[in-house]
């Protein structure tokens, strides 16, 4: 049996009325390409405040899409810039389109892109084609800075908005500054599907029209594959829960960003804790609530939350620029702030429907712990 005590890392939503349209999509018989998905499609565009939207099988697949059919990839030496901060995939599919990543630093307070690094990188690069800010952890980077780069050297734009959903920033929706923007469905996110799922959201015809054809093979409705696409087509089932849980995810990011209000509140007293940083004019949807503890502490800090039930992660362990599958196939470089953002960080638990006595379970273990006061032996105070 679980401990009544414990504080899970995140609480996945399931609900009759979800069960009930996975039934209904299960009985139509239709499981792909069919009224399910276009309807997603249409609502989620809607939400977005886009012209279109474009449903496939993951986040990942977005991203691969978004860059192939803004016509990343398509000659040699291309450089895509993406943030050191972020997932493996942020990078992945610039490769597998023969791109090369160039990884740029972070803000020091929203982990996001920063804008001047990107600046300096870009007009240093022999041959800069895209570039890809990531709305980590849920707060938007600076896309009015990013765009305006991208616009100076003539840069496809490709938001990683899979954290992201309906987060806002300087009155853009998180995914519809640039060319295209791509959202994760993965069953932790702050929307999911029942499975893994994603949506690629863009205003430009063109870019919505290819999408579609790679997605489905390359093929056109007249049969005839104009394209070299695969399949990454999102299900019927998949896009019904989507639907359902479209329904809610304004309300759960409102419960994300009221549970951060309540965990800054009381940890901005911890000396040792460096709390998430909210802009002015920006709505985070906190994907996750990331703070960060002094290095040397870390492993002690999660291990002493771990042994009262708390669950935390570490998002990410590795920075991207630091995986061994991406030596030689870009620069190696040292991001400092990434760098040394990557030995603090450390992620408490977060989702909707975390409670006001869980939050403050967490706070007063993170209080006790920096008190010197969490039943471990030792020398007390470790301030
Ligand atoms: C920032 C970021 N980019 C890309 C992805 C990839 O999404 P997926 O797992 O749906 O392929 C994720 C989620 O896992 C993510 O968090």
């Amino acid at each position: 049996m679980s401990d009544p005590d414990s504080v899970p890392f995140t609480d996945i939503y399931v609900d009759d009325a979800i069960v009930d349209r996975v039934a209904d999509a299960l009985r139509s018989t239709r499981y792909v390409k069919g009224p399910e998905l276009e309807a997603f499609e249409r609502e989620f565009a809607e939400e977005c405040g886009v012209e279109h939207a474009v449903g496939v099988s993951s986040g990942t697949a977005a991203l691969l899409l978004s860059l192939e059919a803004a016509g990343v990839g398509g000659s040699e030496d291309e450089q895509v810039f993406v943030p050191g901060n972020t997932f493996f995939a942020t990078a992945s599919p610039a490769l597998k389109l023969g791109a090369t990543p160039v990884f740029v630093d972070v803000d020091p307070e929203t982990y996001t892109m920063d804008p001047a690094d990107l600046e300096e990188k870009v007009a240093g690069a022999k041959n800069p084609s895209a570039v890809m800010p990531v709305h980590i952890y849920g707060h938007l980077a600076d896309v009015d800075a990013i765009t305006a780069v991208a616009d100076d050297y003539d840069l496809v734009v490709v938001e990683d908005a899979c954290q992201a959903h309906f987060a806002e920033r300087d009155g853009h929706v998180a995914g519809t500054a640039g060319d295209a923007g791509a959202f994760s469905f993965y069953p932790s996110k702050n929307m999911t599907v029942g499975g893994d799922g994603g949506m690629l959201v863009t205003d430009r015809d063109d870019v919505a029209e290819s999408a579609r054809r790679l997605r489905n093979h390359g093929r056109d409705g007249d049969g005839v594959h104009r394209a070299l696409g695969l399949n990454y087509r999102l299900s019927e089932v998949h896009a019904a829960v989507g639907r359902e849980q479209l329904r809610h995810v304004r309300r759960w990011n409102e419960g994300r960003n009221g549970a951060a209000q309540r965990y800054t509140e009381r940890l901005g007293s911890v000396p040792e804790v460096v709390t998430p940083t909210e802009r002015d004019g920006a709505f985070h949807v906190y994907h996750l609530y990331v703070v960060q503890v002094p290095a040397s502490e870390r492993d002690e800090f999660r291990a002493s939350l771990a042994r009262q039930g708390i669950e935390t992660g570490l998002h990410y362990e590795t920075p991207l620029h630091r995986h061994p599958s991406l030596a030689g196939h870009a620069e190696e470089t040292t991001l400092e702030v990434t760098d040394r953002l990557y030995e603090r960080i450390v992620s408490l638990p977060m989702h909707p429907r975390i409670t006001e006595v869980e939050i403050d379970r967490v706070c007063s273990a993170v209080e006790a712990y920096f008190d010197g006061d969490d039943g471990r032996e030792g020398d007390g105070d470790r301030r």
